[in-house]
């Protein structure tokens, strides 16, 4: 199927990141849980990650990324019209992360609302962003992804807990301009294969109760090598769909900036791509797995590098639990 690029309606008018203060090394977790600094380098890439204290919650930091990215766009929060929050890992299960942020930034003129895609959910945000545009409801939507990961994962599960850390990256989304936004979106899901990477415990059909506490049961479990080969997969055919719907091949993009779970799966996704490590954007080794706030913390990173600006091509890929995935070819 071929397709006939349309021109972007939608582009991406700042970004903004925040990561807590708190460094905790591989070294650091040597301690905690039986493993080395050498198992998880090799095996993920990553060296540190960020992890919140217990006073700071998702709507804390993903208010402090957003007012980043606001002050970027040169709009008062009041000027918003949406604000829509991805997140793993909300405050409370009623209301939704987004009302308290909708709170803390003083949006008082937005609607504000949570959805739960996973490491996905930047980029399934940026469509929704684009949908609201293009329905005419608004014109000001800030995208926010906030994950305070370190409160979900098993501290005691080696599998698991070295691999994630906590952060926010936010994007302001306006109607496009000057071909600038949004040239091509893929987003796909499979729920068939949810039970390789979930919270089985603590939900409706497992209300928390002291049987969840005593299996942990609330915490994170992931099959980690049948997610590895899902994700390789998953992200090198989104990556090829993107770039086939925008008119585009791998030679054009600027930067790819990917998902960042594993260093082996963005190598993967980079050389399928057709994309040299050059121009492919990794932070992994600094943050770890902050779930959907990994691309726009990168993104927002590669603006700051000057690795990236307004005019850029720019490939972003992601892939996570539900499974979900997503990859979208944008004009900054
Ligand atoms: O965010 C999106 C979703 N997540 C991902 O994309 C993550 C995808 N999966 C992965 O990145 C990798 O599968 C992992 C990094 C999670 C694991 O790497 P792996 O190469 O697939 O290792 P493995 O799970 O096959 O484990 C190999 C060995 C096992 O020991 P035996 O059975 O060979 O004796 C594990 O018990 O490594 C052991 N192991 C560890 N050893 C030291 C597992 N975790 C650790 C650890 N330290 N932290």
């Amino acid at each position: 199927m071929t397709h006939t690029p349309t021109p972007p309606r939608a582009k991406l008018a700042s970004t903004g990141r925040y990561n807590p203060p708190k460094v905790v090394t591989n070294a650091d977790l040597e301690s905690m849980v039986d493993t080395s600094d050498e198992w998880i380098r090799s095996r993920t890439g990553i060296r540190e990650r960020r992890l919140a204290d217990a006073d700071t919650g998702a709507a804390d930091m993903a208010a402090a990324s957003a007012r980043v990215a606001l002050e970027r766009a040169g709009l008062d929060a009041k000027e918003l019209d949406f604000i829509l929050l991805s997140t793993a890992t909300p405050d409370r299960l009623l209301p939704s992360t987004a009302c308290d942020v909708q709170a803390l930034l003083g949006a008082s003129n937005a609607a504000a609302y949570d959805f739960s895609t996973a490491c996905s959910g930047f980029l399934y945000g940026l469509s929704m962003a684009e949908a609201h545009i293009v329905a005419g409801q608004g014109k000001n939507v800030l995208v926010v992804a906030t994950e305070k990961m370190s409160s979900i994962v098993d501290w005691s599960d080696r599998s698991t807990c070295v691999l994630f850390g906590d952060g926010s990256g936010s994007a302001v989304v306006q109607p496009a301009t000057d071909g600038r936004g949004i040239l091509s979106s893929y987003m796909r899901t499979d729920g068939t294969l949810a039970e390789l990477l979930y919270r089985p415990g603590g939900g409706a059909r497992i209300p928390l109760d002291i049987s969840v506490l005593d299996e942990r049961s609330h915490y994170v479990k992931m099959a980690g090598p049948e997610v590895f080969r899902s994700a390789v997969r998953s992200m090198c055919e989104a990556a090829e769909k993107a770039l086939l719907r925008a008119g585009v091949s791998g030679d054009d993009i600027d930067l790819l900036v990917p998902h960042q779970a594993n260093l082996r799966i963005i190598e993967s996704t980079a050389k399928y791509a057709k994309i040299p490590m050059d121009r492919v954007f990794v932070n992994v080794d600094r943050y770890g797995n902050m779930s959907s706030a990994s691309i726009p913390v990168a993104l927002d990173e590669a603006v700051e590098q000057g690795r990236v600006g307004e005019g850029s091509l720019v490939l972003m890929v992601a892939f996570g639990a539900g499974f979900t995935w997503a990859a979208n070819v944008v004009r900054l």
